[in-house]
């Protein structure tokens, strides 16, 4: 199936790198104008610069931090004027900390509400008067997390379901103007994150990142990691004109490692 994206603009959030930077891969690839954007200007200039080797479609940058209302809503103005419209956006965000109940403090709950669902909040509340003129398409990036807590990842699983509800309810609220929003849930895709989250067990354990690596692949019906090309072809499918009859729905990309129906 050729996925038609009709000149559309898209803006991703969190995408100088893993999964954000995939999505923008692909997206550009199919001809979508993008927006890439993180908190290091620096690492988006190398970015674009990677991706317009292969990119059809412009390529911009804007450096804003997340946990910023002001930083968002120039991200947006910025994309707006740069682009020309927001057809479709990609919430996204750095991970929270890892750890259990007992571990987290009050700053650790506060960073992580900010970073992983605060954020979606506000810059969903600044894109969505665009959309409302045209349609458009949101996708949601949690994790697996929203179908099976994840041990030693408390903030994630508390946060996580916090996304789950907010699509189904804008899902709702906003198809009337022809906006479809879904979540996608990855289970273990390989990027930084992953490595980072894998190298935290084995020192927790005592064992070596290998180890812990080949326990997890073996949980995974499919045996491997999937790759951020991978999660992103389904993301793209999420974003494209092909999908014009999905709304509200939680998506899991995790290779069948989640059991429950
Ligand atoms: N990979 C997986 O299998 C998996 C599974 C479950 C959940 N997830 C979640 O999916 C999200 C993306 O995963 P990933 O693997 O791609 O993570 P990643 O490789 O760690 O990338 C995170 C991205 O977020 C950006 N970022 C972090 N804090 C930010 C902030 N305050 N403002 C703006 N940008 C910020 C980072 O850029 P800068 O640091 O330059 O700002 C980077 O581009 C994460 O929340 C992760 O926990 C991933």
């Amino acid at each position: 199936m050729q996925l038609e994206y009709q000149g559309k603009s898209a803006l991703i959030i969190a995408s100088s790198q893993g999964l954000g930077k995939a999505i923008a891969k692909k997206l550009a690839e199919q001809g979508v104008n993008v927006m890439i954007s993180s908190r290091d200007e620096e690492k988006l200039k190398q970015v674009k610069n990677e991706l317009e080797r292969t990119a059809k479609g412009k390529i911009q940058y804007k450096a804003c931090d997340i946990k910023n209302k002001e930083d968002i809503k120039l991200l947006v103005e910025t994309t707006v004027s740069e682009l020309g419209s927001i057809d479709l956006l990609v919430n996204n965000a750095g991970g929270p900390p890892a750890g259990t109940f007992e571990e987290m403090t009050d700053d650790d709950w506060q960073h992580s509400f900010e970073l992983n669902l605060l954020s979606y909040i506000r810059i969903t509340r600044e894109v969505l008067p665009y959309m409302k003129k045209n349609g458009g398409k949101i996708v949601n990036i949690a994790s697996s997390s929203v179908k099976e807590p994840i041990p030693g990842l408390i903030l994630s699983n508390t946060f996580r379901t916090g996304i789950v509800g907010l699509t189904k309810t804008l899902a709702t609220e906003f198809a009337p103007y022809h906006i479809l929003i879904n979540t996608v849930a990855p289970g273990r895709i390989a990027t930084d994150r992953v490595a980072f989250l894998d190298e935290k067990a084995a020192e927790k354990q005592g064992v070596s990142r290998d180890v812990i690596e080949e326990k997890i692949k073996n949980a995974i019906p499919l045996g491997r990691y999937g790759e951020p090309e991978e999660f992103a072809n389904y993301v793209a499918f999420l974003l494209s004109d092909a999908n014009s009859y999905m709304t509200g729905q939680t998506l899991l990309i995790d290779g069948g490692l989640i059991k429950s129906i």
